[in-house]
């Protein structure tokens, strides 16, 4: 799992960019769905299973994008000037290392900051060794990502982009184990999550499910001076979303997953994530409306090059969406 978790944090895939990740994800899953497509938007989405009398059309959807960097303009030195591709904080940028799609690298500088400033992403730029803007190897409309290696720290892993390959390396390890199940599952890989849940909103469309579950990182509130507040926690198991900023989560579903969870002896925690949002608001708004929820892993350091998981919540969302997509989905 940590070897799988390792390969789709190193693949770069800002939004927009994913072929490099959807290849990954491909050969991750190959020979274990019935069918796989790639839809307009770039998401990959792989069917198993046949529909009974009991079961429904259920959307599980992971976002395979990360947040990236988009270069604007070069000057006359041959210093890189960019814009953010998803939520970028100034504050984790600076000595930073990226890597562009084509393989090239460069670090990340700043200077003419006032003392005691909160610098702005336009006081930064990529330093990619170029002498003059004329050796420069990127041009305007190139996307990077960060570049750092996944850490094992044991029980806890770290690395960029765990949000949301994490989950990514979830949705493909339950596609895998899932044997029986009464439904036709669509699992999606999706893109554009972080430029505002592009590529779902047109996998929903296209999927066209009863039911939808998201799985995605969420917030983690046990660091030394979390604000606001939250209930989750690292290692206490997968959280049941209950709210984000970008959906409600079907009550009807979220008492089903509590109850599965309960009875399967899964550990889980509720979750209320008062800024964020998920796959989950692209499935519950399609069409005519669809009821949707969403597993979370909790994640420290969300959108830094450092985002940090617990292994044993990793097995325990697996098992959890395993469990969730081999029974029958009550809704009452
Ligand atoms: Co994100
Ligand atoms: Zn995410």
């Amino acid at each position: 799992m940590k070897s799988l978790i390792q390969k789709l944090v190193e693949t770069p895939g800002p939004s927009g960019f994913e072929y490099a990740i959807r290849d990954v994800i491909r050969e991750a899953i190959d020979g274990h769905a019935d069918e796989v497509r790639v839809d307009a938007l770039g998401s990959l989405i792989a069917r198993k299973g046949t529909q009974t009398e009991d079961g429904m059309r259920v959307m599980v959807s992971a976002h395979i994008d990360e947040i990236g960097l988009m270069v604007t303009h070069i000057d006359e030195n041959g210093f890189v000037r960019f814009t953010n591709i998803g939520g970028i904080s100034p504050l984790t940028c600076y000595g930073g290392r990226v890597v562009f799609m084509d393989g090239t690298r460069g670090v990340i500088g700043i200077d003419g900051i006032e003392r005691g400033k909160m610098p702005m992403l336009s006081d930064l730029f990529i330093d990619v060794g170029a002498t003059s803007k004329a050796d420069c190897p990127v041009k305007v409309g190139d996307v990077c990502g960060f570049e750092r290696p996944f850490l094992d720290l044991g029980k806890r892993m770290v690395a960029k982009s765990m949000d949301d390959r994490v989950a990514a390396a979830v949705a493909v390890e339950a596609l895998k184990r899932l044997e029986a199940t009464p439904h036709e599952v669509h699992f999606v890989f999706s893109t554009q999550e972080e430029v505002g849940i592009r590529g779902a909103t047109t996998a929903a469309f296209g999927v066209d499910p009863d039911v939808g579950f998201a799985v995605d990182v969420t917030r983690s509130g046990d660091t030394p001076r979390v604000n606001p507040k939250m209930a989750t926690a690292l290692g206490d198991g997968p959280a049941i979303k209950v709210r984000d900023s970008s959906f409600i989560a079907d009550p009807r579903l979220v008492d089903w997953m509590v109850t599965t969870a309960e009875k399967a002896d899964i550990p889980y925690q509720l979750e209320v994530l008062e800024a964020g949002g998920t796959d989950g608001r692209a499935i519950q708004m399609t069409r005519g409306g669809v009821p949707a929820g969403c597993v979370s892993i909790a994640c420290r350091y969300i959108h830094s090059p450092s985002e940090m998981v617990d292994s044993d919540d990793v097995e325990n969302a697996i098992k959890l969406l395993v469990v969730l997509l081999s029974a029958p989905i009550v809704l009452d």
